[in-house]
């Protein structure tokens, strides 16, 4: 999948820093990842380590090097502080900067204290290129679905009224609303429409991106893009009003964040699971 989103032109930052100004920041998101702490652990019959991998190396091929990764959420499956001592040092070894935000399988504590430490922070900016990225905290402690507190509202709003004229990306890890899927929208964020008002009020917002549901999406929803892209590992059954997998394979999605408000992004998989793909009918 591959698409153009083209806002006005806007005036705003330069490029990367000492690069032509026309040359886009490259965005990589990587989601879901569910990892354990045993290299051998599965999830619903596959090894997230090596899904993680085949991602890796398929985004080696395609897209490499980005100018920074997001991951969205639901980094470690088993609450294990080794599960994320490991997903930092695979992504230190990428030297690529990343950028964590926690989903509700994450223990945030841990994943601040070992993997990434400015995650603590419910709503931080990270500037890319001319672009900014709001990254959120939507997390609920001892919750499946997700919440946006007063602060990330607030903060929300703080950027909005900025005036900055700098073209921005919201990445959080639940969905904002409902997607069809009667079980994963029980779990979307529990005050979608207030968020949604906030974000509809931002001048420069060029699209939302989730994680969570495991799938490739995209709905208008007040006015605002909404993204949510597949897991590394297993993918949920779009639709479905019970759990069930799907059989399609694991991806991330691209991003090219233009100088002029241009956004093109799109989602690649890989072309088979490193193990047997086998259906299961039982929740995660
Ligand atoms: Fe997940």
């Amino acid at each position: 999948m591959a698409d153009t989103d083209a806002p006005a032109p806007r005036t705003g930052g330069s490029g990367r820093c000492g690069q032509n100004a026309a040359v886009p920041f490259r965005l990589l998101q990587l989601t879901d990842l569910h990892l354990y702490a045993d290299p051998e652990r599965r999830l619903l019959g596959q090894n997230t380590r090596r899904t993680l991998e085949s991602v890796l190396s398929l985004a080696q091929t395609r897209h490499w090097p980005p100018d920074a990764i997001v991951l969205t959420g639901d980094l470690v499956h088993d609450e294990q502080p080794a599960a994320y001592r490991f997903l930092r040092s695979r992504f230190d070894g990428l030297g690529i900067p990343y950028h964590c935000i926690p989903g509700n399988h994450d223990r945030l504590d841990l994943l601040v204290g070992h993997l990434d430490r400015s995650a603590a922070s419910a709503l931080r900016l990270v500037p890319a290129g001319a672009w900014d990225l709001l990254l959120l905290d939507s997390t609920v402690p001892a919750e499946e679905g997700g919440h946006l507190d007063e602060r990330v509202l607030a903060g929300l709003a703080a950027h909005a009224a900025a005036d900055r004229r700098r073209p921005t990306l919201v990445f959080l890890h639940h969905h904002l609303a409902p997607l069809g899927s009667r079980w994963i929208d029980t779990m979307q964020v529990d005050n979608g429409p207030a968020a949604l008002a906030a974000l509809a009020s931002h001048p420069d917002l060029s699209a939302v991106i989730c994680g969570h549901v495991h799938q490739d999406a995209e709905q208008r929803q007040a006015g605002l893009r909404l993204l949510a892209t597949p897991s590394t590992c297993v993918q949920f059954l779009p639709g479905s009003r019970d759990f069930a997998l799907d059989p399609l394979t694991p991806g991330y999605r691209w991003l090219e964040l233009h100088p002029d408000g241009r956004l093109d992004t799109g989602v690649e998989r890989t072309d088979a699971y490193p193990e047997p793909f086998t259906p299961a009918t039982e929740g995660y």
